[in-house]
């Protein structure tokens, strides 16, 4: 079996040099014709077509982070070479912090937190509750699993309609309406593109329980900030739990920092301490992948956007 060149940008860090050469895979600089790219840096979109300008010999890029919608805007999948991103390989961590979201939400915490006398009794249980979650992907599996000791109902709502195992049913988006009355929890774990850009709005809110609880461990543009503040405002759902947030960071003196039935946490359900290792498993996995001719992990679709 032959090596491949394989470039790691914009910094060759040690631990993916490591997993390329584990792969077995020849680290190359970008000057050096490499025939991979492995981009190890989100933000730096164009440092990456600085890269693929240099070495046009690239046939295969690997990004760093599970949603592409960066790289999608720029039209930068042009059918010259495959891309993957991470998606699925974050799956474990991202669920595990939408279900400490949700629970930590339907427990009132955020409220016992700041209080500083006894109060009243809160707080709601999920065990056999209704469930959405929009987005069929790999956090979606990840958290129906975490979700089964709690015998939870899940819907999902995804862009087709091929059933997810572990649902209950699965509903194409333009069903969206019918799934979101009677759910004690929507969680948001799918792919920001230009059909899901705001897709959780005034409408959507207005369909909510008003015990229930949004979770958002997707993409902050998913939801219309400002219906979002009014809901909550109003007692329109009984909360929100948000990893990520429109804008983002979310700026110091903005609302949503004072209502006590908003949960923000800075876009770390998956840290880089958590990512790292497994984005390195990935690389290694699909450098021997690519290697062997064989088909690899987390191919992006262009069309669908991720
Ligand atoms: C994180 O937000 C990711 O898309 O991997």
């Amino acid at each position: 079996m032959t090596s491949v060149r394989v470039a790691v940008g914009p910094r060759q860090s040690r631990r993916f040099v490591q997993a390329v050469t584990d792969g077995g895979g020849e680290v190359v600089a970008v000057g050096e014709e490499p025939e991979a790219l492995v981009w190890l840096d989100p933000r730096d979109v164009d440092g990456l077509a600085a890269a693929l300008r240099a070495a046009p010999g690239i046939r295969w890029v690997q990004l760093p982070f599970a949603g592409v919608e960066n790289v999608v805007s720029r039209e930068m999948f042009d059918g010259s070479r495959v891309w993957t991103c991470a998606k699925g390989a974050y799956a474990e961590p991202v669920a595990e912090h939408a279900l400490a979201l949700a629970l930590a939400g339907l427990r009132m915490l955020p409220r016992r937190i700041e209080a500083r006398s006894w109060g009243e009794a809160a707080g709601t249980s999920l065990f056999d509750r209704p469930v959405t979650i929009l987005g069929g992907g790999g956090i979606t599996r990840a958290l129906i699993a975490l979700l089964e000791p709690f015998r939870a109902e899940v819907t999902v709502v995804r862009r087709t309609a091929d059933p997810v195992p572990g649902a209950r049913r699965t509903l194409p988006t333009a069903e969206l309406a019918a799934a979101l009355p009677g759910a004690a929890v929507v969680f948001l774990a799918l792919a920001l593109s230009p059909a899901t850009t705001g897709i959780i709005g005034r409408e959507e809110l207005a369909l909510m329980e008003p015990g229930a609880w949004l979770v958002n461990v997707a993409r902050g543009r998913h939801v219309q900030t400002d219906a979002l503040v009014e809901a909550l405002a109003s007692g329109g759902i009984a909360g929100a739990a948000l990893d990520v947030t429109d804008p983002e960071p979310l700026p110091d003196g903005h609302p949503l920092w004072g209502m006590e039935n908003c949960i923000v946490t800075p876009h770390t359900a998956d840290t880089l301490e958590m990512t790292q290792p497994l984005l390195a498993a990935r690389v290694r996995e699909n450098v021997a992948r690519f290697v062997a001719g064989r088909d690899l992990v987390g191919v992006v679709d262009p069309l669908a956007g991720y």
